[in-house]
This record gives C-alpha cells, sequence and structure tokens, in this order.
C-alpha cells in the first residue's frame, strides 16, 4: 500500500513535471501489484480515485491550483494522462480476478476419478413379484399384506390344518422360542406360506373379495440350488356367488400366458391342500422347449409351477367366526398360491436361487 504523501512541487518545466508524474506512475504500478481480493481492489480504488481523499484529488488540489497560468495546460494533460493510467491499472486487477494462490487453494482437480454414483434399480425378486400382481390388479383384485410373524392359528389351524395332523409335516416350520406355556393356537411361528392372509382377509371383510397377497415366508429347508429357507410367494383369494372350477382355471391360464408369453398352455393335475377341496398342480407348458421335451422340463414338455384349488368348506367355516356371510352353502371361491423365486429364475434363466439373496453385484447389475 502507499501512503507516501504527495509532495509539493516547486518547478513547473517538462523536466520537473516528467520526474513527478513517473514517481506517481512507480507507486502506483508497485500499489497495484498487491491487489489479490476484491477488497484490496476497492481500497486501490479509494486510495487513489477517492472524490475526497483520494490522491488523484489531492495532486490537483496541491499541483494545479500551485502551478503558474502557462503551466497549467501542460500539467493538467499530464494529470488527465496518470489518471488514465491508474484507472487502467483498477481495471486490470478487476478483470483478473483472484490471485494464483486463492485459485490454487479453491482448485479442483480434474484428473481425479468422479464419485459414481450407481442407479438403483428393482431386485429381480420384487420385480417379479409386482409383474405377477400387476396381473391380477388388471382383473381387478386389490393388494393385501399379512404378518410374517404368525400364530399357528393363522398359518395352520385355520387353514384347516388340525393339531397334530400330519399336513402339517409338509412345511417344516421354524417356531418362536418360548411359547410353549401358550396355548397352541397363539403360539407364534414365521409364516410358511401366505395363505394365513386369506384368513386375515375374510375376517376384515365380508365376500365378496377378490385378493392378491405377495410376501416373505420361511421354512427350515436346508438350501441348494433351489430351495432356500427364505423365499416369497404371491397367495390369491377370490370369493363370491357362482365361483367355479373353471373361473379358476380362466384365471389362472390368463395368468401363465400374461407371465409368460400367450403361446404358454396349462394343465391342471389333481393334488392336494388341507385348505382347498378339490386341489390342483398346475403346469404350464416348458418355455424353453416349447413343451417338445427338454432337460428343464425332463423330457416331459411340462413345468409344474403352482397349487391352487376350490376353498374348502371347512375354511369357510373358521371364517364364518368373524363374518357369518362366508357361508359355503351360499358363496364359494378358489385360491392359488405360487412361488416368486421359481417364476423369477424361469424368466430370466437363474438356476441357483441363492444367487437373488447374495447381494453380489455383478449378478445383481444384470436387472438394471
Ligand atoms: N400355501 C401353499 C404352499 O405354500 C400354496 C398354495 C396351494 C396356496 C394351493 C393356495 C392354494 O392358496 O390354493 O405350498
Amino acid at each position: 500500500m502507499t501512503n507516501e504523501a504527495i509532495p509539493n512541487l516547486t518547478a513547473f518545466d517538462e523536466a520537473a513535471l516528467d520526474h513527478a508524474f513517473a514517481a506517481l506512475e512507480q507507486q502506483a504500478a508497485a500499489d497495484a501489484a498487491t491487489l489479490d481480493s476484491p477488497e484490496a481492489i476497492e481500497a486501490f480504488r479509494l486510495r487513489w480515485l477517492g472524490r475526497k481523499q483520494g490522491r488523484l484529488n489531492e495532486v490537483s488540489a496541491r499541483w494545479l491550483k500551485a502551478a503558474p497560468p502557462e503551466a497549467k495546460k501542460a500539467l493538467g494533460q499530464r494529470f488527465n494522462a496518470f489518471k488514465a493510467i491508474v484507472e487502467g491499472l483498477l481495471e486490470q486487477a478487476a478483470g483478473s480476478g483472484p490471485s494464483d494462490a486463492a485459485l490454487a487453494a479453491e482448485a479442483i482437480d480434474i484428473t481425479l476419478p468422479g464419485t459414481r454414483r450407481l442407479t438403483g434399480a428393482e431386485h429381480p425378486i420384487t420385480r417379479t413379484m409386482n409383474e405377477i400382481v400387476q396381473v391380477f390388479a388388471a382383473l381387478g383384485y386389490s393388494v393385501g399384506v399379512g404378518p410374517e410373524v404368525e400364530s399357528d392359528y393363522y398359518n395352520f389351524e385355520s387353514m384347516n390344518f388340525p393339531p397334530g395332523h400330519p399336513a402339517r409335516d409338509t412345511q417344516d416350520t421354524l417356531v418362536v422360542a418360548g411359547q410353549e406355556r401358550r396355548p397352541q393356537r397363539d403360539r407364534l411361528l414365521l409364516r410358511t406360506h401366505t395363505s394365513p392372509v386369506q384368513m386375515r382377509t375374510m375376517e376384515q371383510q365380508p365376500p365378496p373379495v377378490r385378493i392378491v397377497i405377495p410376501g416373505k415366508v420361511h421354512r427350515n429347508d436346508a438350501a441348494d440350488a433351489t430351495h432356500s429357507p427364505i423365499f416369497h410367494q404371491v397367495e390369491g383369494l377370490c370369493v363370491d356367488t357362482n365361483i367355479t372350477f373353471s373361473d379358476l382355471k380362466g384365471t389362472l391360464d390368463h395368468a401363465m400366458k400374461a407371465l409368460f408369453g400367450s403361446s404358454v398352455k396349462t394343465r391342471f393335475f389333481p393334488s392336494f391342500f388341507p385348505f382347498t377341496e378339490p386341489s390342483a398342480d398346475v403346469q404350464i407348458s416348458c418355455i424353453f422347449c416349447g413343451g417338445k421335451g427338454c432337460r428343464k422340463c425332463k423330457q416331459s414338455g411340462w413345468i409344474e409351477l403352482l397349487g391352487c384349488g376350490m376353498v374348502d368348506p371347512a375354511v369357510f367355516a373358521f371364517a364364518q367366526e368373524k363374518q357369518p356371510a362366508y357361508d359355503p352353502k351360499r358363496i364359494s371361491g378358489f385360491a392359488f398360491g405360487m412361488g416368486v423365486e421359481r417364476i423369477a429364475m424361469m424368466k430370466y434363466g437363474v438356476s441357483e436361487i441363492g444367487q437373488f439373496f447374495a447381494g453380489d453385484m455383478r449378478f445383481l447389475g444384470q436387472f438394471v
């Protein structure tokens, strides 16, 4: 910063003026070279060009006023030239922006690798589950959910698996510890299927019912290529007057065509589930060989995909404890249940169920 006082001029000839203005120019240039912030630039402006205390003002006050009349013109011209120089310095400082040091402190190293944001995507199981639900939503079905920690009553008894009945052994169950003193029906377990939500739904609303229930289920199964102790199901329930087995067949045939393509055929094989009578397993024509027979369908041309049947009157009897309108003499219904992993494995050609749960981004990244 320059704060040397402006000297008085005693001589006003060319040489004296040259000398006096050269000294001022030198001061202004040195002063301008130190400007490294907007504040410093403003201070420079005030110091040199300020209306009251600026150095130029002082120059004009001291030198112009003291000059003899014949020197005033030359002095005025030099004064204006010097003013232009100071303004030039100011412009240059303002235009050149922050100093190199200030720039370096804020600099971004564009040679460093960036932070990559991964694109989120639905997990293939979630996607398949939503797709299945969507097929039924388009038919007017609503969507329901129920608890994964379920009571013995809802998971088994109300689905017509009486206590001690051998049908319970078909679903190897994980139970919550320390429940021995509770009545059997209240004991908690991890639900082995989504079927208990059939009963929870019927208890909440009288017929008609059309609902699909996606969800997670648990069984005490050893993991292998096609089994996992945790998997997902989509349950379906339709109850109304005059619901028949042909409604069930038409609905599931449509759903399989919507999921696997319109050329897929279905067939229904007699089966057993405690909560449906009659019960059936649904097979679809092999989507890999078109029904000719291959390794995937064990040369049969068919693949078993889900269970279904007409709701057993014993199940309606349990529902009637809360909703008398479920009178099997007046209404009828069908139900079905399918494994989501199995359908996803077929749709995406996945041969190991464990891939869905391993959290390996090389696998999951294929579904983005
Ligand atoms: N809950 C059965 C299971 O987990 C699947 C099932 C079969 C559901 C037939 C149904 C049905 O609603 O009607 O093995």
